[in-house]
């Protein structure tokens, strides 16, 4: 392999347990270039921002660290003391696991024998504390006008009265309820109610198409799916609704009749009359839920009973559930989110990301409420009614911490300054940025344009199945330098290993491992046990494996380089290659794809669609414009191809394994850096590919 290793090997225990044999490699393919570190140039925190934080050194953070890694059980049960727990742990099982295959099952439980509850820490708890009137949830609608608040007592009467609704119809402990909605309250009201009454909620993002939604359906089977009439995003009026119409049709054929469809009306978007109805089934969220009293009890789980699945993309086509419990989850996303960002009571919390993904669940919803935060939810489009939305937002609602994605971060450098320099933007104090590895332009832009050379970024990495940042800076106590995660989180042991599963240490890159778990792992793929012990725990044995390629400098920063499996990250969207394939070859006229990631100005990674078609087919336009729609239709217009590339032949092995690292290079028209095709089956199909390129 190209790995640069520039470093010592050391002998990890799961190699000695295995009689000294090396690990399989997963990959055999050379990782990504590293990204440029910025030219070593290190960007600290003013005197002010690190004397007022939480951890405000370099020294206290290797303190804290060391401790959580020598004691973890004794670190993060301080923490969890600080939550409200019905009844505590067993003292001595605080952790209990095994991540080494080859010793017996995979199993991660953390504050064994608790029993508690997420809905009732995150609200109840902040109204008992005398928080009542604080402000939970700023609601900001498509439309600059439109708006709303709810006080931390008010989230509590919302919640009460979901969840009476959802018991009155049959909705009880470890019973799944599908949530499509779009950034409206009632998304995080929803989850919050599924949690107190210990059913699991499963948010599906409202930009998968209906056949994506089925799917998930079909997998997980709720009693109750919630969504609302339509959204509008921009000038767009998305129908909801007949979106999930068309998925409850389709899973009811599969084995999934789901009972309710509770329907919230989004009245600025359209009309009650407008939207298509099934009586029985459909059910107005306004008729019943508002019915309901606002006391509800609150059940008391577990600490590993089953808090939410939340399906993302893999490198076989089928999505997998990660499944989240409730205890360790809880603990794990509140402290990050109180450390990575700093937080302080007074602060105005606005994270651009859609409940639909983790970050959402991590940090709009659960991490920021658990720590008593006011939250900003936002339901539009950040370029909506210009590029310059976000710094209106940020100055009408005093926001002080700011977390979004490279990819809104470049799109918005594409428009311009002017539209950043007319607001005021004083009110900013913390930034994030999450879902990519963020170029150093970017981050220098962010930075010097967004925040004024003022506010620390916080770049933090981390994955759906881990639950909450991995590795991030702590803002008061690392200087930066422009593109690196830095290092680990509290109790987080990060370990990068090369392709035969050997530690690398000092400066080093490699494929990015986790010794040791965390409180917020999760703890398995739904229905799918030997899938999640062979994606994760068996290409290294002994360790989590992240599916991410890292480098380490010589200052122990990390930089992560992005994927090194089959999985495609489009502003910031995880996508299996494998998906799109699948959507592609259900088309009629198509008979085989491959599809590659490359590199986007502002996605961050594109996706370049090779396709073979079924033997007479011509190709011509309707019919690409017919294969992207397919893909849409299948997964999301997010998943759409940038580009179709008509393929008369595919480059394989002689064993008809595709080669994608020559289609990769033919994609990216690195085509000096083809390498060696002599292996290939049929070595003219290359030069056909090249001369095809701008069909
Ligand atoms: O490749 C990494 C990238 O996003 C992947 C996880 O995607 P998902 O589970 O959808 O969660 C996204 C939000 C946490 C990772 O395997 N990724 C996420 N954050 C970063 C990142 N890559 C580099 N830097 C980051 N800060």
């Amino acid at each position: 392999g190209a790995l640069a290793v520039a470093a010592a090997r050391t002998r990890n225990g799961a190699h000695a347990r295995n009689g000294g044999r090396p690990c399989a490699a997963v990959l055999g393919e050379p990782l990504p270039a590293a990204l440029d570190d910025g030219l070593g140039l290190l960007v600290h925190p003013s005197a002010d921002f690190a004397a007022g934080a939480l951890v405000s050194s370099t020294q206290q953070y290797r303190e804290m660290y060391q401790r959580s890694i020598d004691d973890p059980a004794g670190f993060w049960s301080e923490i969890a003391e600080e939550f409200y727990w019905k009844h505590k742990w067993n003292p001595d099982e605080v952790c209990s696991e095994n991540l080494d295959v080859t010793k017996g099952a995979i199993k991660i439980e953390w504050f064994k024998g608790g029993k508690t509850n997420i809905c009732y820490n995150a609200v109840d708890r902040n109204v008992e504390a005398g928080n009542g009137d604080k402000i939970a949830m700023y609601w900001e609608g498509n439309e600059p006008s439109d708006d709303g608040k709810l006080t931390y007592s008010e989230l509590l009467d919302k919640v009460c009265q979901l969840a009476n609704y959802l018991k009155s119809v049959g909705v009880g402990k470890g019973d799944a309820v599908v949530i499509y909605l779009p950034m409206l309250m009632e998304l995080p009201i929803a989850m919050l109610a599924c949690a107190r009454i210990g059913a699991v909620h499963s948010v599906v993002f409202a930009g998968f198409s209906a056949d994506a939604l089925a799917q998930r359906i079909i997998d997980c089977k709720p009693k109750v799916v919630i969504t609302c009439n339509a959204v509008k995003r921009g000038l767009k009026t998305i129908p909801l609704k007949d979106i999930v119409d068309t998925s409850l049709a389709e899973s009811a054929k599969n084995g999934a009749d789901v009972g309710i469809c509770l329907t919230y009306e989004n009245q600025s978007a359209l009309s009650k009359v407008d939207t298509r109805w099934k009586p029985g089934r459909d059910v107005w969220w306004q008729d019943v839920v508002p019915n309901f009293p606002t006391k509800c009890d609150v059940e008391w789980v577990d600490a590993e009973d089953p808090l939410f699945l939340l399906y993302t993309s893999g490198s076989t086509g089928k999505p997998k559930g990660v499944l989240h419990t409730t205890g360790g989850y809880m603990v794990y996303s509140a402290t990050t989110f109180k450390h990575a960002f700093d937080y302080k009571p007074t602060d105005i919390y606005w994270c651009t990301a859609d409940c639909g993904w983790i970050t959402g669940h991590s940090y709009v919803t659960y991490g920021p409420l658990l720590n008593g935060a006011t939250v900003l939810v936002f339901e539009g489009a950040p370029n909506y009614p210009d590029p310059g939305r976000c710094w209106d937002i940020v100055d009408k609602y005093g926001v002080t911490i700011f977390y979004t994605a490279p990819t809104l971060i470049r799109s918005l450098m594409r428009d311009g300054t002017e539209y950043v320099s007319r607001h005021s933007r004083k009110s900013l104090r913390v930034l994030g940025s999450v879902g990519e590895p963020i170029n150093p332009t970017a981050w220098r832009w962010f930075y010097d344009v967004i925040g004024d050379s003022r506010c620390p970024i916080s770049d933090t990495w981390w994955q759906t199945e881990t639950g909450g940042f991995m590795i991030t800076p702590l803002p008061g106590a690392w200087p930066q330098k422009p593109g690196s995660a830095t290092f680990p989180f509290f109790g987080v042991q990060p370990v990068i290993v090369d392709e035969k599963g050997w530690e690398l240490e000092g400066e080093c890159s490699g494929y990015l491992c986790i010794k040791k778990s965390w409180p917020g792992a999760f703890r398995t793929l739904y229905g799918d046990k030997d899938r999640y012990e062979t994606t994760y725990f068996k290409p290294f044995a002994g360790y989590y494996f992240s599916g991410d390629g890292c480098r380490r400098d010589k200052d122990g920063y990390h930089w992560l380089t992005g994927r090194v499996d089959d999985v495609i990250n489009v502003s910031g969207h995880r996508i299996g290659t494998a998906e799109v394939e699948s959507a592609l070859v259900s088309h009629p006229k198509c008979a085989e794809a491959a599809v590659v990631g490359i590199d986007h100005e502002v996605k961050g990674q594109g996706i370049y669609a090779f396709v073979t078609l079924v033997d007479g087919v011509p190709y011509s336009d309707d019919l690409r414009k017919s294969l992207i729609m397919t893909v849409r239709s299948q997964i999301g217009a997010f998943a759409a191809p940038d580009k179709i590339h008509w393929a008369p032949g595919l480059p394989k092995t002689r064993s008809g394994k595709i080669m994608r690292r020559i289609l990769r290079k033919i994609a990216s028209r690195q085509l000096d850096e083809l390498g060696d095709t002599s292996t290939l089956a049929e070595p003219g199909v290359v030069d056909q590919l090249i001369a095809l390129s701008d069909s």
